[in-house]
């Protein structure tokens, strides 16, 4: 990582927007002005001009009570209202919400008229299985327009949806319909990927059988399943009903009752630091202005006119932010993708955004690098030049992947906005402007107008121009999460514990001589896979729940494509020695042991059987050792291991693999 960082700090090309495009552009420098004069009414204003208020609020902010946030909280909306029923009221009900299109080549065409009677409908549906206001709703669906639908129709009664991504395992959907007390679970039998259904509804009905005598009762009353796989399924009577029988039977009317502000919209989890996910809070009327606010102007959005393709799946924030509620808010047309991007051929993505047109397109780093390596030769054949935008998320882009991106999918004039967010900020939060910004490959470069960002020393001191730190938010903003879902001090401790008043995020940065911000990566165990984050602590307590398991390290290594890569150690029992010296490939056991145990994304690229693991004299885990090893590196400085030799052997017993 290191090499990189000095790599990238001496990147100082930069790319100004075209004059065209800056012309023509929504948004201009005057933003930064505006919310540098008064930020709160700043977000005010957004919040009037973007959304819809049945009751309109008098107060922005609510900061008595920090770090605990409360945005516009007398105001009264309904978030689904907003996404659907007013474009519709608008007249524009005919404008094409979602050109879906399904990994086999079928497609659907999904207008604002028809999802806003979609989702009445399943507002009804859920109604009916008595969801309301202050309920749980989990969500482990494909890329089908029905993952939109249901989160809407959530969001419409007022309940909160956790959506849980189709690639995690039963495990994973059983601790997070606990955690959340989920009344009721969407799913699917299955969806399509790599040319095959994949099954989805077992591994829910393997979650909610997995009881056994663990924790309070059962809360989960109902399992609603989409049929799109086709392939057979175990039916549970009387708690399985398919989604289309009750669609079918549901009244199409549904009006839309307006919630407070601070209403509980969604749970999110994501990897901390420690093996338990957490569940990120967001609520509804400043998530959805920074959405709102954030799609307009950093994606220059024409909303007559662009199509825009967001590839991440709605089972990560990206997904939330835009693929539903930003782009929906904004009455946005997009592409929706229920596939693998080479699936059934490599050029299947630029195959894509030459049918519809795309006009702007957001995608994250580890898939432009996979795309590199296969060689321009396969976009090339495609006609690209609908494209005006793109954007990057998710990990620091590196400049060779920025270039390639600029030159082989821009035709060298789309700008590109690299932009920087997490689960916890809801929204971007450092990105250009593409119609003000000159660009530099590599750099997230500056906070949007109303964020105020900063990067600090260990004392939280700013460190300056041409210095590098911690990266901080130094003010509430609308979309920040309002907490972990049932564990305040978990909250407190994880964001403002370090700084106190600042919220911490848990990245390293850089300033360079002009005052732009270089992410460089976490700074905590978190790891960064293509763009998802992995806990090592979360994927070390899944492997030592391995019964050959003693002990486990776990570190992210550099990965040319996926950016970091799980490396694991493990040291075997004792007891298990003649057991496993019985497996054949061991490494390969474990792999697929975590992959059971949380999901496909946490299997390790590589592991490692060794006899011990470096440990300081107080116990710790010295896992930059361990990175040096699994990048193949030199190993640094052992004076602090309590047995120095430990090294040694180690590399040996890896090297010797
Ligand atoms: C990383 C994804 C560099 C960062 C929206 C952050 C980035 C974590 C960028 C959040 C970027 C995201 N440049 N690093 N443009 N975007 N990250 O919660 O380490 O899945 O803390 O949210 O991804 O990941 P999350």
């Amino acid at each position: 990582m290191n090499t990189q960082i000095d790599n990238l700090l001496h990147e100082y090309r930069k790319f100004p927007p075209s004059e065209k495009f800056s012309r023509e552009a929504e948004v201009s420098a005057d933003l930064y002005d505006e919310a540098k004069a008064d930020r709160l009414e700043f977000w005010a204003r957004q919040a009037r001009e973007l959304l819809h208020w049945d009751t309109p609020f008098t107060r922005t902010l609510d900061w008595t009570n920090p770090p605990f946030a409360k945005w516009f909280d007398d105001g009264k909306l309904n978030v689904a209202y907003n996404c659907l029923d007013r474009h519709v009221e608008a007249g524009n009900g005919s404008r094409v919400a979602f050109h879906w299109e399904g990994e086999q080549g079928d497609t659907r065409t999904v207008t604002y008229a028809e999802l806003t009677e979609e989702v009445k409908r399943a507002a009804n549906v859920l109604a009916g299985l008595g969801i309301g206001q202050g309920d749980r709703v989990a969500i482990y669906l494909p890329m089908i327009p029905e993952a939109v639908i249901s989160m809407l129709a959530v969001a419409r009664l007022g309940a909160a949806h956790s959506v849980i991504f189709g690639g995690f395992s039963a495990d994973s959907i059983r601790s997070r319909v606990d955690d959340a007390s989920a009344k009721l679970v969407i799913t699917a039998d299955g969806g399509w990927r790599k040319g095959k259904v994949s099954a989805l509804k077992p591994a829910v009905d393997a979650a909610l059988e997995a009881r056994g005598d663990l924790g309070p009762q059962e809360t989960v009353t109902n399992v609603l399943v989409v049929k799109r796989g086709e392939n057979e399924v175990d039916w549970t009577e009387n708690r399985d009903l398919w989604w289309h029988d009750e669609m079918a039977k549901a009244s199409a009317e549904h009006d839309a009752e307006a919630f407070e502000a601070e209403n509980p919209l969604f749970i999110l989890y994501t990897s901390g630091t420690t093996g338990k996910p957490k569940g990120i809070l967001h609520t509804s009327g400043g998530y959805l202005t920074q959405c709102a606010f954030t799609h307009k102007a950093v994606f220059d959005l024409k909303p007559e006119s662009d199509v825009f393709w967001c590839t991440a799946d709605v089972g990560w924030i990206t997904g939330h932010s835009y693929v539903v509620y930003g782009p929906l808010a904004n009455g946005t047309t997009q592409v929706l993708y229920e596939g693998t991007p080479d699936t059934p051929h490599p050029g299947r993505w630029w195959e894509i955004i030459e049918k519809y047109k795309v006009t702007t397109f957001y995608t994250a780093p580890t898939a432009i690098r996979s795309f590199m390596k296969l060689g321009r030769k396969i976009p090339k054949k495609f006609d690209l030049s609908s494209i005006r935008l793109l954007g990057s998320v998710g990990e620091p882009i590196n400049p060779e992947a920025w270039m390639w991106y600029r030159k082989v999918i821009g035709a060298k004039a789309a700008p590109i906005v690299d932009t920087w967010w997490q689960t916890e900020t809801g929204a971007i939060m450092i990105s250009a402007l593409p119609a003000v910004t000159e660009t530099k490959p590599g750099s997230a470069q500056v906070p949007i107008p109303g964020i105020a960002i900063d990067v600090v020393d260990e004392a939280g001191v700013p460190v300056g121009a041409d210095s590098g730190g911690l990266l901080v938010v130094t003010e509430p903003w609308p979309a920040m999460l309002r907490g972990i879902w049932g564990d305040p001090e978990r909250y407190k401790e994880t964001y403002w514990e370090k700084f106190g008043d600042k919220y911490f995020a848990g990245d390293g940065a850089r300033l360079d001589h002009e005052g732009d911000i270089w992410l460089l990566g976490r700074v905590d165990d978190v790891m960064n896979v293509s763009g998802h984050r992995l806990s090592t602590a979360e994927i070390e307590s899944a492997l030592v729940a391995h019964p050959f398991t003693a002990e486990a390290a776990v570190v992210g290594a550099s990965d040319e494509t996926t950016g970091q890569a799980v490396v694991a150690f493990v040291i075997i029992k004792e007891s298990m020695l003649e057991e496993s010296a019985a497996v054949e490939d061991i490494a390969a056991v474990l792999r697929s042991h975590v992959g059971e145990q949380i999901g496909p994304i946490a299997r390790p690229r590589d592991v490692f059987v060794v006899n011990e693991l470096p440990k300081t004299r107080s116990g710790k885990i010295m896992r930059r050792l361990l990175r040096d090893v699994a990048e193949g590196r030199e190993v640094g400085d052992t004076t602090t291991l309590a047995d120095t030799t430990v090294m040694q052997i180690i590399t040996g017993q890896v090297t010797a693999k």
